[in-house]
């Protein structure tokens, strides 16, 4: 991108920012969209919680996808062009890529560029000579797939239970489109953490050592630097706790005394133990899952756990 492009790409998303908090803090029930907290440092973060002790998500779903990629590149078939939603580092798709058969391309699709590169970097070293094909788009909106692609079968890729960061209906939502975008005959290998103890998945969203306090305070920094907001992040302490109703880890940033907040021109005031909804991460049963899917016109071919079933990884169908 050249320069002047960037800072209008700056620019628009520093008024997406600010237009974000203030509809979220205007809320009866305080919230901010989960996306804010992935900047340079809440990835930086992030990456550091994959790796605690008490966070099982990523190891268990790598150790799922190591020991099943015989069985999900039998069930995949040779040819595939792979299409990941969100790569992150590109890890996953890295351990993806070095176990299908002959793969016809990887196509890393996200709205950060510089994320990108690293992923599409890292999946062209394990795999030499696949032809790798960035996409910079929000998933989460409608994009075209590379014509370069060709008829090659499409298989989707959206690991991480990052689909569990949407409520239900936005997940629906996000199947179907990924069920257009990927096309009739289609498949989409889906990672999804299931229902369990409260106590184990309270502590994997609040950890010992505060990293994800850290990343959930992140937010509130990021606002004073990017939205000009006067937050104090002090005044603020990470909670996350498990809904059973609606089967959720939910966090929130939690008031520790009355304050009030300056953002655009704006005072939002906080009673002591008000809190801000910063994230929910949907624990999905395999009967519910199975039930969204189809729903969104995917049909549950297989399905992997690990031996303690903590996570699942799915592989869904689109006929
Ligand atoms: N998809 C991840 C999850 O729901 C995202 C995540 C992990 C996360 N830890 C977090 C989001 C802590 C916010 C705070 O497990």
């Amino acid at each position: 991108m050249s320069g002047a492009l960037q800072r209008d790409a700056a620019e628009a998303q520093r008024a997406a920012l600010i237009a974000d908090a203030l509809a979220g803090l205007s809320a009866p029930r305080k919230t901010l969209p989960c996306k804010w907290l992935y900047d340079a440092e809440g990835a930086r973060l992030f990456e550091a919680i994959t790796r605690l002790p008490e966070y099982y998500p990523t190891r268990t779903e790598t150790r799922i996808l190591t020991e099943q990629a015989g069985a999900i590149a039998e069930a995949v078939g040779p040819g595939a062009a792979v299409v990941e939603f969100g790569p992150g580092d590109g890890a996953k798709g890295a351990l993806l890529v070095r176990g299908l058969q002959v793969p016809a391309a990887y196509v890393p699709v996200d709205i950060a560029p510089e994320w990108l590169e690293a992923a599409a970097a890292r999946v062209a070293e394990a795999r030499p000579g696949l032809p790798v094909l960035p996409v910079v788009a929000d998933f989460t909106q409608a994009f075209a797939l590379p014509r370069r692609l060709g008829p090659a079968p499409r298989l989707g890729f959206f690991p991480g239970s990052t689909i569990g960061n949407f409520e239900p209906t936005e997940a629906a939502a996000f199947l179907r489109r990924a069920r257009t975008t990927l096309g009739a005959g289609a498949r989409l290998l889906l990672g999804a953490d299931l229902v369990k103890e409260a106590a184990v998945l309270e502590a994997a969203y609040d950890d010992a050592a505060g990293v994800t306090a850290a990343f959930d305070l992140n937010l509130l920094h990021r606002l004073n630097r990017e939205a000009g907001a006067d937050f104090d992040p002090a005044g603020f302490r990470h909670r996350a706790v498990w809904n059973p109703a609606l089967e959720r880890v939910e966090m929130h940033l939690v008031a520790l005394r009355p304050q009030q907040v300056r953002l655009a021109g704006r005072v939002f005031r906080f009673a002591e133990g008000e809190t801000i909804h910063t994230e929910s991460s949907h624990k999905y049963r395999p009967e519910r899952l199975r039930a969204l899917a189809a729903a969104a016109g995917w049909q549950a071919e297989r399905m992997w756990t690990d031996p303690a079933r903590l996570f699942s990884v799915w592989l869904l169908h689109a006929r």
